[in-house]
């Protein structure tokens, strides 16, 4: 029941129904149940008025869960029965920060899903997740509430959502901005404690099968052992070696040669796809219609229409099907991406993104363009997801180019650039070439207010050898994280620090979003978005360069 005096606060909780519906709590809607909430088993309240008496005689009658979010109890909205029900004595109000939310006292069940990110410095904070918001301080609670979700102010920690279960009254007391409702971190928050003060019972571990263990095999075999909600059953690889990989560091795994064995096994409910790419919509398709959730390795499929027939098929099926964008989580990304949001640049208009060197291309099916999509599919699966996140608008046209020069005995392109062009005017290009004897940086942005350039290191891993001299192993450029550097209009310049790396969390928020229905970081749309650009460059290298529309 929503009502609410800003129109984009109640925009943003109306966008939070899909979200509770996908989370498996269906929303009966304000009309019907609002009238009858006896018929509902939850009422989420979200208001900024006081409810007539009556409604509040029939919210606290029903003896059914009433969860009062938002302004709800700040707004002074609950005064008398909510709030007496409730068992929290409202306090002062802190203007809007940035919050960050711990598990509470009683939130021990949710303090692993919390940690949406990782400090290198405040590793005592425990995991956290940040919400900007105002937060209503508590004097006191009475005995019998319990404290799920905390955050600290003035060094003192307050509940932001509590459960009395005498009462079946639920707080959520963050809420009350529209960005406090619609950030990803809060939805997972909320979802959670709803979770917890309904009793919804965890599911059991997600049981993953892997087809095909190549080089990133072993990538998600550890991901899923570190990962809580993550179990590995399955290993599948054609190649008897790779498997012999496998067992390495999954012993106790299944292992077998055959895809379809592994597809029909009743103890496998997410399959991970890491065959070569030409193979991706087949095999994710094929675990779809078995009834597995499925994650296929970048880039998402060769064609759009094979991805189409993908997402089709997991949204008929109600599976998860996603891409392992594991470079959305890049320190280097995740540092520019908050400049960019904090408007640190102002208008961001223009990007260029460059990855490559001198040297011949990789010997396997990587340059092999009927296998791997051609060049713009490899590095371009990442480097374009990374930008589209970052420049998030329509895209008004692509516009491409190949060189095929040296490298004659494959069929890849040796070097290619890619422009993608916004609604608003604004550009992004993306440059990958085997042919680059000098580097560009890994990253130059310009915005109305400021500029950001992302420099290539060069790092060396130096040890001494077994008869003693120097032993010393050169990184490729982009095998380390790029160092990033914020121009003001004033010519000062600003190193961003960049979040450590959060190896697993691709993994981790996948786990989430299957079991408990939590929104992750990653969607199959925006991959489906990255493989239009993708295939539009393709059309437009092969016509001379014409502006191609992406499908
Ligand atoms: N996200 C990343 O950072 C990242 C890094 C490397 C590779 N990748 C992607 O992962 C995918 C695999 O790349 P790779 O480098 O591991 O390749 P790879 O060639 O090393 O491994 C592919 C494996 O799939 C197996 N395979 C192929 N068809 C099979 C089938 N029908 N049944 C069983 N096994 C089969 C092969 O035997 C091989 O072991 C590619 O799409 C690639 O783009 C992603």
């Amino acid at each position: 029941m929503v009502t609410v005096g800003d129109p984009e606060l109640a925009a943003a909780i109306a966008e939070l129904r899909a979200a509770l519906h996908v989370a498996g709590l269906r929303d009966g809607g304000d009309g019907t149940r609002a009238d009858d909430p006896a018929t509902a088993d939850a009422v989420l309240l979200w208001t900024d008025r006081a409810p007539s008496p009556e409604l509040v005689g029939q919210l606290l009658s029903t003896g059914r869960p009433v969860v009062l979010a938002g302004p709800t109890i700040s707004s002074g909205a609950a005064e008398g029965g909510l709030l007496a029900a409730s068992g929290v004595v409202p306090g002062a109000i802190t203007p809007v920060h940035d919050i960050r939310v711990r598990a509470g006292r009683d939130g021990a069940a949710l303090a692993a899903h919390v940690a949406d990110h990782s400090h290198g410095r405040a590793a005592h904070l425990g995991g956290h997740t940040h919400v900007r918001d105002l937060v209503l301080q508590v004097d006191k609670t009475a005995d019998d509430v319990h404290h799920l979700l905390v955050a600290s102010v003035g060094l003192v920690e307050h509940p932001v959502a509590t459960w009395r279960p005498a009462t079946q009254v639920m707080t959520w007391t963050l809420g009350t901005r529209p960005e406090a409702v619609s950030a990803r971190g809060a939805t997972r928050l909320l979802l959670l404690a709803l979770r917890r003060a309904l009793e919804l019972p965890a599911p059991p571990p997600v049981r993953v099968g892997l087809l095909g263990y190549g080089a990133i095999g072993h990538e998600h075999n550890r991901a899923v052992h570190a990962v809580d909600g993550l179990d590995l059953v399955a290993v599948c690889d054609s190649s008897p070696e790779r498997l012999s990989a496998a067992a390495r560091y999954a012993p106790d795994a299944r292992a077998g040669t055959d895809a379809a064995a592994l597809l029909a096994a009743d103890d496998v409910d997410l399959v991970i796809v890491s065959t070569p790419p030409n193979g991706h919509a087949h095999w994710a398709r094929a675990a779809l219609a078995a009834g597995k959730h499925v994650v296929v390795e970048k880039p998402f499929a060769i064609s759009t229409a094979e991805a189409d027939a993908v997402l089709a098929l997991a949204a008929q099926r109600g599976l998860v099907a996603t891409v392992y964008q594991n470079r959305r989580f890049d320190p280097d990304h995740r540092a520019i991406r908050r400049a960019v949001r904090a408007g640190r640049v102002g208008d961001l208009f223009h990007l260029e993104a460059f990855v490559g060197g001198y040297g011949h291309p990789c010997n396997l099916w990587h340059s092999d363009a009927d296998v791997s999509g051609g060049a713009f599919y490899d590095w371009g699966a990442h480097v374009l997801d990374q930008l589209l996140d970052l420049m998030p608008d329509p895209i008004e046209y692509v516009t491409a180019a190949e060189q095929k020069r040296v490298w004659l005995d494959v069929t890849n392109a040796d070097h290619s650039r890619v422009t993608v062009r916004f609604a608003d005017g604004a550009e992004a290009t993306f440059i990958y070439s085997d042919l680059a004897a000098a580097l560009k940086p890994r990253w130059y942005l310009l915005g109305s207010r400021g500029a950001i350039v992302g420099h290539w290191r060069t790092e060396r891993v130096v040890a001494r050898s077994d008869i003693g001299t120097l032993s010393e192993d050169v990184l490729a450029p982009a095998d380390s994280p790029p160092l990033i550097d914020l121009h003001a209009a004033d010519g000062s310049v600003t190193r961003l620090a960049c979040p450590p790396a959060a190896p697993y969390r691709f993994h981790a928020e996948l786990a989430d979003t299957i079991r408990f229905g939590l929104p992750s970081t990653v969607d199959g749309s925006q991959s489906r978005r990255v493989l239009s650009v993708m295939e539009a460059a393709t059309t437009s290298a092969r016509d001379g360069g014409r502006p191609v529309v992406p499908r």
